[in-house]
């Protein structure tokens, strides 16, 4: 069976092939991977210093077709050859959403193909799967997932595809937005996560004293608003006495920023793998890619006796793969006699959902 995959859920848009056969052959699931096209707006909205959503919108618009093509291309297939479509159905921007799903129903219809409706963060949080190790080195159910990207920060406890419980997550910012307001505040552009990592490579450790947000709360729930009004606080100090922020100020904050932030997604997530009786954690979204915290994490699963995974680098980021990915997983499910999430109206109509709680993915009604 071969899924294409659509990703419009933010600023990027991503179309991928995945082809099941060797995954139900017992093969790596990076195997599966046909081919992708991905394009990525955030230069578009780097002059605005974050997404702007109309222009998104239309810049799926205008890229979404050619991107099909070349995703196809990619894959040596020609559109005939897709088995099912599946797509963003939400949490996102809206117009963004619709893009992708107006198209993938729209297609379906011209195919004659079924429709899966995917949540972005089901996406992500299957996406370890796809590194290209063998079954016995790939996480194993029930495992848990720790999702930290630009919107979301939540530790999961994924029992199998579509079955998930929501362990803990952010009161208020995501790490990722974190990471790209601190990254704001020291001078660079939007979005300034993976800059910022890198910039703390250079810092010195301890300089600053930045809060450990809910390290000791007893739960597994995060914040990281407080940590960023620190950070904003030391900039006010420094910009009190000096006219700009020095190389090794704007470095050593850098690095006593993340340093902080990975303490506590460490601790927090090394606590759910032992509160839940689990051997695997993975990691995913877009601020999986960094690296001070796949540094730390490897550590602790090394001390503590778990085993840590993460998707490929070029997948931690919005991507069609793991939509594509999340939509065959749900296939293969249903020919095993278990439920898909989302099939079209049978009036032909459909609808996004810009807000959507993926522990509650499976009772949600369309
Ligand atoms: O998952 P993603 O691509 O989009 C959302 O669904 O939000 O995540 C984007 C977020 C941004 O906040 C970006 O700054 C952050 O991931 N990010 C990183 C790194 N690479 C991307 N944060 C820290 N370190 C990185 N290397
Ligand atoms: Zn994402």
């Amino acid at each position: 069976m071969i899924v294409l995959g659509i990703e419009t859920s933010c600023d990027e848009t991503g179309l991928a092939l995945y082809d099941t056969s060797p995954w139900e052959a017992g093969k790596p699931a990076a195997q599966g991977i046909l081919g992708q096209a991905l394009h990525s707006q955030i230069q578009m909205h780097q002059e605005f210093g974050g997404v702007v959503p109309e222009l998104a919108s239309r810049d799926h618009i205008r890229r979404i077709i050619p991107l099909l093509n070349q995703a196809l291309k990619d894959s040596n297939c020609a559109a005939e050859a897709i088995d099912a479509i599946a797509y963003t159905e939400g949490p996102g921007l809206a117009g963004a959403l619709l893009v992708g799903t107006a198209f993938a129903n729209a297609l379906g219809v011209a195919l004659k193909r079924p429709l899966i409706g995917i949540h972005h963060l089901e996406g992500h949080l299957l996406s370890p799967l796809l590194s290209n190790t063998s079954k016995d080195e790939a996480p194993a159910f029930p495992f848990v997932a720790l999702l930290v990207s630009g919107g979301h920060t939540q530790l999961m406890k994924v029992s199998g595809v579509g079955d998930y419980a929501l362990l803990g997550e952010t009161l208020d910012d995501a790490a990722g937005e974190a990471f790209d307001k601190t990254a704001k505040l020291l001078g660079l552009d939007y979005p300034g996560g993976a800059a910022l990592s890198k910039l703390a490579v250079l810092g010195r450790a301890g300089r600053f004293d930045l809060p450990r947000p809910m390290l000791h709360s007893g739960d597994l729930d995060f914040s990281f608003a407080g940590l960023k009004t620190a950070v904003l606080t030391q900039v006010k100090k420094q910009m009190a006495t000096a006219p700009t922020l020095d190389d090794a100020f704007r470095a050593d904050l850098a690095r006593s920023f993340v340093d902080a932030v990975v303490q506590v997604l460490v601790r927090k997530a090394s606590q759910a793998i032992e509160l839940h009786e689990c051997r695997d954690l993975v990691l995913a979204g877009g601020v999986g890619a960094n690296q001070q915290l796949r540094n730390a994490l490897n550590l602790q699963a090394q001390q503590h006796s778990f085993r840590v995974h993460y998707p490929p680098l070029d997948l931690c980021t919005d991507n069609g793969v793991m939509i594509a990915f999340a939509g065959a997983l749900r296939l293969l499910k249903e020919k095993h006699g278990g439920q898909v999430l989302n099939r079209p109206l049978s009036d032909g109509s459909f609808d996004v959902k810009p807000r959507w709680n993926l522990s509650a993915t499976d009772s949600i009604e369309n």
